[in-house]
């Protein structure tokens, strides 16, 4: 029988050094769903998916992704499987072009070409400015340059660290309409750190509240309302 889960949290730990910041987290991922963490600043998010993308080691408890067990195994080995990560800050390489950062999005995974068309259908931006150096994007643009690099490899499951930080709003609109593409068109399951409610209600379809390294909450988008959100998410 195959899970309904992409990604499985089960009592998971971890920690920098003698510091322990995971304590115990939980967390699914349904197969098809946008799935969003939110809390304050410091309560463990990006630690998570640092965690979840293998950068940190799992110190106790289980990582399954679609059923196997990812514990041991190297960040590299977790993007052949299928996830695709877009870290906090975006971290493209400025001194790239836009091609070639899109192209260092194959690196880890099994994928041989780019699959052009589709990444410039979902950015066109991208296209008219593909010789462009990384570092001469506007945020936005850099944003969606992280995405397109992430989604090169075909992921199954695509973990994305705050992409509306230091992005203005008409921009964030645009993201959130790609992270809905890319479930109902592209099949990919999102696991989305974000800290502001505006952004998150329209797309997402579960949530997790996350204080001081634990889940404190969590609630199908169904069975909370914009206030609870809210109150959750300054715990
Ligand atoms: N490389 C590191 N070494 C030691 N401690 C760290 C490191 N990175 C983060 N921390 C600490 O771990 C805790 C959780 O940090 P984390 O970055 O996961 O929080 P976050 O929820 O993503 O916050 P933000 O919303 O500000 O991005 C914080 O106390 C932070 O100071
Ligand atoms: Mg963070």
């Amino acid at each position: 029988m195959t899970s309904e889960y992409m990604l499985q949290s089960q009592a998971v730990e971890a920690a920098y050094g003698q510091s322990k910041i995971l304590w115990g987290v939980d967390l699914n991922v349904k197969k098809g769903s946008v799935t969003t963490i939110m809390g304050r600043n410091g309560v463990g998010k990006t630690t998570f998916l640092k965690t979840v993308m293998g950068l940190l080691k799992t110190a106790n408890g289980e990582i399954t992704y679609q059923g196997q067990v990812l514990n041991k195994l190297l960040p590299h080995k977790r993007a052949r499987l299928g996830i695709g990560y877009v870290p906090q800050g975006r971290e493209i390489i400025p001194k790239l072009t836009v091609y070639e950062n899109i192209r260092l999005g194959l690196e880890s995974t099994k994928e041989k070409t780019i699959p052009e068309e589709e990444i410039y259908d979902l950015f066109p931006i991208l296209k008219e400015f593909r010789k462009r150096l990384g570092g001469n994007l506007s945020g936005g643009q850099q944003q969606q340059l992280a995405i397109a690099r992430a989604i090169t490899g075909r992921p199954g499951l695509l973990l994305l660290d705050e992409p509306t930080e230091g992005i203005q709003p008409s921009i964030s609109q645009e993201i959130a309409q790609i992270l809905v593409r890319l479930k109902e068109e592209k099949n990919i399951s999102i696991l989305l750190v974000e800290q502001k409610t505006d952004f998150a209600l329209p797309i997402t379809d579960h949530y997790y509240f996350f204080s001081r390294g634990k889940v404190v909450h969590e609630s199908k988008a169904t069975d909370i309302t914009a206030e609870e959100i809210n109150k959750f998410n300054s715990i």
